[in-house]
């Protein structure tokens, strides 16, 4: 029986070209990160940590850059999900359109909460913030498919479609039985004493690199320290070239002064 590793390879040979072809796209190779994720996802039905360590390799970036981008995206899952991934949208026009009632209205249809899978393995759900769709209140998206102006009748409708396999929007891939949830809690995993991904080069792993630890420290002690060379690192990524940067620079002292 092939093994959870070797699974992984095989997909990641497969994904391989494609991944190439999206990387060649860009400039940066590190610019092919979302897209490669979501090939990944649209074939695992999740954001697996085989897939990142492998994007992390691709691209020649640190595990911590691909987890952090990862997930900061409601759009990425981290661990296996439902069949159907039900987002509905908590943003500010939305709950002044109904929001409320539309999200008691879909619990108590499916029986779940927010970041809950069903036991069927069927249906995840989660309230998201604004999902930039703030014309066409209520929304959501299902599998990240957009769904307008919802009724209590149009999510029958719906979720009757997706129990009979009907639904207009294709099922997630599922090459794992979900949990109870995808939501990986940080702290949870730090206090059962697993390291996170991307956690593994600070030096403890109770702490990602913040004030009270040595790395923190050792980054601020370098802003003191050489702050000129500092300032020109954290203003490289605002501007295009060199002589931008000597401009940026140019600006601060002038401020500065
Ligand atoms: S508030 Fe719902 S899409 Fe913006």
């Amino acid at each position: 029986m092939s093994t959870r590793a070797e699974h992984f390879e095989a997909l990641a040979a497969r994904l391989k070209p494609a991944c190439e072809a999206l990387i060649a796209q860009y400039e940066e190779p590190r610019s092919a990160l979302l897209p490669i994720m979501h090939l990944f996802q649209e074939n695992e039905g999740f954001v697996s940590p085989e897939a990142m360590r492998c994007a992390a390799s691709m691209l020649g970036v640190s595990p911590a850059v691909v987890e952090s981008t990862v997930s900061f995206y409601t759009l990425f899952f981290r661990r296996p999900v439902g069949k159907y991934v039900l987002q509905v949208c908590r943003g500010l026009s939305c709950t002044v359109s109904g929001a409320e009632e539309i999200m008691k209205y879909f619990r108590e249809k499916l029986g779940i909460g927010h970041l809950q899978t069903s036991d069927d393995g069927l249906f995840s759900y989660e309230e998201v913030e604004c999902l930039a769709a703030c014309d066409k209140p209520t929304c959501m998206q299902v599998n990240l498919e957009f769904f307008y102006s919802l009724t209590p009748a149009m999510i029958d409708e719906m979720i009757a479609a997706m129990r009979a396999g009907t639904f207009a929007v294709a099922p997630m891939a599922q090459t794992e039985q979900p949990g109870k949830t995808w939501s990986v809690k940080q702290d949870g995993e730090v206090s059962m004493g697993r390291k996170s991904l991307g956690a593994t080069d600070v030096s403890h792993p109770n702490n990602a690199g913040g004030l009270g630890d040595a790395s923190g420290l050792i980054m601020l002690d370098r802003f003191v320290n050489n702050e000129i060379a500092m300032r020109g690192r954290s203003n490289e990524r605002l501007v295009q070239d060199a002589s931008s940067v000597a401009d940026v620079l140019g600006d601060h002292e002038h401020a500065g002064h």
